[in-house]
């Protein structure tokens, strides 16, 4: 292939608190990447990604009752198998991976929303050798504004839990953004969705 990749990042996650707004710019951000890698984009989300992965997602986010240990390694189980046949696979052949949430997801909603703990997390992406991302857009909201946007829609397994639970998932993220601030670019996604398009080129054009 004559093409070459960029040089910049090309391991790309999305993160926020549901109703966040950052599945909405998606394919923004896609394009973007696109123009920038002529080897292409892949376009990918966790929990899924995978036949397998999509299984593990509907157990995850429509099972009754699951325990926070279990909810961990499921969310384990559909990464390793995401990151062994779609991510590793893509980055190899020189694209860009952007993935719709990823490992600070974990740390935001399992090690800090339900209460795990970093260390826990931070011992399993050892063992499995689960790849970081390059570069993170966190898309920062207030509970409240993110609780509001989800108003009147029907609420999956985690989008069910309480304010305080969201309180601490966004703390969570907050804290990895503090713990790896070169990683991150952090988007004020409260404002209107035009006002966070510009800031999503914004960031895009800085680092890509
Ligand atoms: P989505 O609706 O943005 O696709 O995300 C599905 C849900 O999965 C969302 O509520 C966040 C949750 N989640 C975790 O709790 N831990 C994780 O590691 C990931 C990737 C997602």
């Amino acid at each position: 292939m004559k093409s070459t990749p960029p040089d910049g990042p090309r391991f790309i996650s999305l993160e926020g608190l549901d109703g966040s707004g950052k599945t909405t710019q998606i394919d923004r951000i896609v394009d973007f990447c696109e123009q920038r890698n002529p080897r292409g984009v892949v376009v990918t989300r966790e929990p899924g990604g995978t036949e397998v992965g999509e299984r593990i997602r509907h157990i995850l986010l429509e099972h009754g009752s699951l325990h926070p240990q279990t909810e961990l390694l499921l969310l384990f189980a559909a990464r390793v198998q995401h990151i062994k046949a779609v991510v590793a696979p893509a980055l190899a052949l020189g694209k860009t991976v952007v993935c719709d949430r990823y490992l600070d997801a974990t740390y935001a909603y399992q090690g800090h929303g339900r209460g795990l703990g970093a260390p826990l997390i931070d011992g399993l992406s050892e063992l499995l050798a689960v790849p970081p991302p390059d570069l993170t857009l966190f898309f920062d909201v207030p509970v409240s504004v993110a609780l509001g946007r989800r108003a009147g829609r029907s609420a999956d397994r985690i989008e069910a839990e309480g304010e305080a639970f969201f309180e601490r998932v966004r703390e969570g993220y907050q804290t990895r953004v503090r713990a790896q601030p070169e990683r991150f670019v952090v988007i004020s996604a409260a404002k209107s969705l035009a006002e966070v398009a510009l800031a999503v080129d914004a960031a895009l054009a800085a680092r890509l």
